[in-house]
């Protein structure tokens, strides 16, 4: 059983109601509930923050309480400099997910201060994102504890 954060940046919040045509029309309160069922062996937990500071603290926290953590970090992904480098500093593996396709946005959208931190990055899937990014954490660690070869 592994431990896993889920950290989502601003306005992450407000998926379902947000741009549905791009983020869809699900919340994330609801689609962990489906998240949680596929994965029953391990303890899933979602954060949200729209500050930047305080997202950077559920790193920190996350490097105390988590084995991995997936991070949307949404618009700071393109800004923040000191979130890539929260991302560097924690010591346990981050995969970055979108759940747009950031390269087909704005150009702006193409660059991330997150990804040179993470072990990979999902964008475009829509939410199957967050799960795409779960079940390699997981095999992750069984690979770690000589589960698997
Ligand atoms: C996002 C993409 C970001 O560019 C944007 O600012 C978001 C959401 C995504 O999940 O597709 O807030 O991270």
């Amino acid at each position: 059983m592994i431990t896993i954060h889920i950290l989502n940046g601003p306005n992450l919040n407000l998926l379902g109601q947000r741009e549905p045509g791009l983020y869809g029309h699900r919340s994330m309160p609801d689609f962990m509930v489906e998240l949680k069922q596929r994965f029953p062996n391990h303890r899933l937990e979602l954060y949200q923050a729209n500050r930047e500071d305080t997202l950077i603290d559920l790193l920190h926290e996350s490097a105390l309480k988590a084995d991995a953590v997936v991070l949307n970090a949404g618009a700071y992904t393109h800004t923040s400099l000191a979130l890539g480098d929260a991302v560097k500093a924690i010591g346990i593996p981050v995969i970055e997910v979108h759940i747009s396709n950031v390269f087909s946005r704005e150009e702006v959208r193409h660059h991330s201060y997150i990804a040179a931190g993470c072990i990979g990055t999902i964008t475009g899937f829509g939410l199957e994102g967050y799960a795409l990014a779960v079940q390699h954490l997981i095999g992750l660690d069984q690979k770690k504890s000589g589960l698997q070869s």
